[in-house]
C-alpha cells in the first residue's frame, strides 16, 4: 500500500514537471509569435514589383517646385511606401521605401532632409536611392516614371 501511494505520488510528480515544462513552452511559443507579429507589421519582403507587377500609379507632383524635394505614394496593389523625387523640372524618379537589408519599410524607411534613413539599422541612401553607409550593401528600388508637363502629375509603371 505504501507502495502504491509512493507510486502515485511519484506519478504525480512526474506529471506536474512534464505539465510545467509545457505550459513553460507555451508560454515561451506565445512571446515569440507576438515578437514575429510586431517584426512583419514593420517589414515588406518583396523588393521588386510584386503585388504590383503590370500596374501604373499615377501621382500629383504640382506641389515639388524645387529639385531634389518629394512627395509620398501608396503602391496600388502592395500599399508599399513610395517616395516620388522631383530630379529636375522634367524628370522624376520613384523609390520604392523598402530596405534591402532586413527589408524594413515607410514608416521606418524614409526622407530626413535630402537623405533617406532606415531606422532599423541606420542604413543611408541618396535621393537616387543609393547606398551610402551600410548595413545595406544594395541600393533602393527604383521604378520607371514618366511626367506630364501638362498635368503635373508623374505616372510610375511597376
Ligand atoms: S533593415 Fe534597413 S538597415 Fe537594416
Amino acid at each position: 500500500m505504501s507502495n502504491e501511494l509512493s507510486n502515485n505520488e511519484q506519478n504525480r510528480r512526474d506529471f506536474l514537471k512534464k505539465f510545467g515544462s509545457a505550459v513553460a513552452g507555451i508560454t515561451i511559443i506565445g512571446s515569440f509569435g507576438s515578437i514575429l507579429q510586431s517584426c512583419s507589421s514593420t517589414t515588406a519582403t518583396d523588393l521588386g514589383a510584386g503585388a504590383d507587377a503590370g500596374k501604373t500609379l499615377v501621382v500629383d507632383v504640382s506641389s515639388l517646385t524645387t529639385d531634389n524635394t518629394a512627395v509620398h505614394a501608396t503602391a496600388p496593389a502592395s500599399s508599399r511606401g513610395l517616395l516620388v523625387v522631383r530630379k529636375s523640372s522634367t524628370s522624376y524618379e520613384t523609390i520604392l521605401l523598402v530596405c534591402p537589408h532586413e527589408n524594413c519599410s515607410y514608416p521606418n524607411v524614409d526622407l530626413s532632409g535630402s537623405t533617406i534613413i532606415c531606422n532599423c539599422h541606420n542604413s543611408l541612401f541618396d535621393l537616387n536611392g543609393t547606398v551610402t553607409s551600410g548595413p545595406s550593401q544594395s541600393n533602393l528600388t527604383r521604378f520607371t516614371t514618366t511626367y506630364d508637363a501638362t498635368t503635373k502629375k508623374a505616372t510610375v509603371t511597376f
